[in-house]
C-alpha cells in the first residue's frame, strides 16, 4: 500500500486551488437518474469516491463520461438497463444509497444494497427509508438489500418530520419528492451547502423547490425533469483542511475559490485561536499571527455549526496550541480514531466517549502513523508538516477518497511531502 512521507519544514507560502465538493458531487451525480436528458456537471473533483459513484451509475446502464482531466462529468440515464445497485459497489461507499430516491421516483422500483457501517459509526439509513415510506413506497429489507416499490401512480407528496438532522436522508427525500405527485415538506431538513447546491441543480432541471438552506424544504412534484449543466460548489471541507495548513505551520496561504459563508463557524474558531482569515477576490487568505495558537473549545454540529468533517483536522491544530481545548463530537459515535495516532507523535489527548481533551505541547515529533478514515488521514499529514522529524502515514487510500492531488497542493506551498507508491499497486 502507498505511504505518504512528511517532514516538518517551517512556514508555508503560496496558494492552493480548492476543488469542487465531493459531498455535493456524490448527490448531484445520482440526479441524472431523474431524467432521460443529459446532465453535465462541471468543477467536479478527481477522487476515488467519484470513480466509485461513476461505476455504480454505469452498472445501472447510465452513461458517465469523464472529460477535461476529470473536471467535467457528462451523464445520461436515457437507456437505463437496471435498478439493482449491487453490494459489491455499495459496500465501498455509503453514498451509494443516494441512487435509491431517484430510482424510486423515476422507475417506481429499485433494489439497493444496504451500505453497512463504516469506521466512524454504524451510520444506519432508517431515516432515508422512513421518508420513502411516508411517500407511499413499500420497502422489504432482505438479503442485505432494500427492495423498494412505489405505489401505483408513483410516489405521493408527504410531510416528513426528520427526528434528527441527516444530510443523506434530506438529499434522498429531496430527489424522490421532485417527481412525486403533490407537495412534499421536509421538516428538520439538513442545511448544508451541498444540499443547497443539489436544490439549485434540480431547479435548473425543472424541479419546484423552496427553502433549501433552511430547516424546511417544500417541493411541488412535477411530471418530468430536463437536463442542465451545473457547476459543483466549492468543497468547504477541503477548504477548511487547507486553511489549517498555515495555521499549524505558520506563514500565509491563499485558498483559491474559498468563501467565508461556506465555513462561518469554522472561521470564527480560527479567529478565536489567533489565526487571520481574510476574504479576497480570489479566495480566503489565511495566516498565523505571531506567537502560538490559542487553545479553543469545539463542538461539532449540523450546518451552520462547526463541521464534523473538520474535527480531526482542528484537533491536529490544538495539539500544539497554548492551553487545553475540549472537542465534543456530536454527529458520529466513533470519530476520534486519529487521537491515538496523534498521541504517537507526542500529543496529549484524553478521549472519553464523544469528548476529547487536548493539552497543547510545544512541538510534535514525527512518527509512523496509520490513517483510519478519510478526514483522520489528512489530520495526520497536517500534524506531520509541523512536527520535528519524519512522519510516515500508511493506508493513504483513505485520503484518495476525498483529497485530490494532496502532495502536489501541499508541496506547492512549501511542505516537504512525498508519496511512496507501492510498485504495481493501482491506487
Ligand atoms: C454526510 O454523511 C457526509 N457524506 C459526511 O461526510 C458528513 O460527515 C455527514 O454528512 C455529516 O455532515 C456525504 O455527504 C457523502 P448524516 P451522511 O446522515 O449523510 C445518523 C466525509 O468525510 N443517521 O447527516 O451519512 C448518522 O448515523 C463524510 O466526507 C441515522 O441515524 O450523514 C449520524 O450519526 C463522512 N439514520 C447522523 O445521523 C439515518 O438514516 C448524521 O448523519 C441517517 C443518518
Amino acid at each position: 500500500m502507498d505511504q505518504i512521507i512528511v517532514q516538518g519544514n517551517g512556514p508555508l507560502s503560496g496558494e492552493i486551488p480548492i476543488a469542487g465538493a465531493k459531498n455535493a458531487c456524490l448527490t448531484l451525480m445520482p440526479a441524472t437518474l431523474l431524467t432521460d436528458q443529459p446532465l453535465t456537471l462541471t468543477n467536479t473533483p478527481r477522487l476515488s469516491d467519484i470513480r466509485t459513484m461513476t461505476a455504480l451509475l454505469q452498472s445501472l446502464g447510465a452513461e458517465v463520461a469523464s472529460l477535461q482531466d476529470g473536471q467535467v462529468l457528462a451523464l445520461s440515464s436515457h437507456d437505463l438497463t437496471s435498478q439493482h445497485a449491487d453490494y459489491d459497489i455499495v459496500r465501498k461507499m455509503r453514498a451509494s444509497i443516494l441512487v435509491l430516491g431517484p430510482l424510486l421516483a423515476r422507475y417506481g422500483h429499485a433494489e439497493v444494497s444496504l451500505p453497512g457501517g463504516c469506521a466512524i459509526g454504524a451510520r444506519p439509513v432508517d431515516l432515508h427509508l422512513k421518508a420513502f415510506e411516508a411517500m407511499g413506497a413499500e420497502l422489504d429489507l432482505r438479503d442485505g438489500y432494500v427492495h423498494a416499490k412505489a405505489p401505483m401512480g408513483g410516489l405521493r407528496g408527504a410531510v416528513i418530520d426528520f427526528p434528527l438532522v441527516s444530510v443523506g436522508a434530506t438529499e434522498n427525500a429531496l430527489m424522490a419528492a421532485v417527481l412525486a405527485k403533490g407537495t412534499t415538506v421536509l421538516n428538520n431538513a439538513a442545511r448544508e451547502p451541498e444540499i443547497v447546491d443539489l436544490a439549485v441543480c434540480l431547479r435548473a432541471m425543472g424541479a419546484q423547490i423552496e427553502g433549501e438552506g433552511t430547516g424546511t424544504i417544500t417541493i411541488q412534484g412535477v411530471d418530468s425533469l430536463h437536463g442542465t449543466t451545473h457547476p459543483v460548489v466549492t468543497d468547504r471541507i477541503e477548504l477548511g483542511t487547507y486553511m489549517l495548513a498555515p495555521a499549524i505551520c505558520g506563514g500565509e496561504v491563499e485558498c483559491l475559490g474559498g468563501r467565508i459563508d461556506l465555513l462561518a463557524a469554522f472561521c470564527e474558531k480560527l479567529d478565536e485561536a489567533g489565526i487571520n482569515v481574510e476574504q479576497t477576490a480570489r479566495g480566503l487568505k489565511v495566516s498565523r499571527k505571531n506567537g502560538r495558537v490559542r487553545a479553543v473549545n469545539v463542538k461539532t454540529e449540523p450546518f451552520p455549526g462547526f463541521p464534523t468533517d473538520l474535527q480531526a483536522q482542528m484537533m491536529a491544530l490544538m495539539c500544539t496550541a497554548n492551553g487545553v481545548s475540549e472537542l465534543e463530537e456530536t454527529i458520529f459515535e466513533n470519530r476520534f480514531m486519529h487521537a491515538p495516532e496523534l498521541t504517537r507523535m507526542g500529543a496529549r489527548i484524553e478521549v472519553h466517549g464523544g469528548h476529547a481533551r487536548v493539552t497543547g505541547v510545544e512541538k510534535l515529533r514525527g512518527a509512523p502513523v496509520m490513517a483510519t478514515d478519510l478526514r483522520a488521514s489528512v489530520s495526520l499529514i497536517l500534524a506531520g508538516m509541523a512536527a520535528e522529524g519524519e512522519t510516515v502515514v500508511s493506508r493513504v487510500y483513505h485520503l484518495d477518497r476525498g483529497y485530490e492531488r494532496v502532495v502536489r497542493k501541499l508541496s506547492g506551498v512549501g511542505a516537504k511531502i512525498t508519496r511512496l507508491r507501492e510498485v504495481g499497486h493501482d491506487e
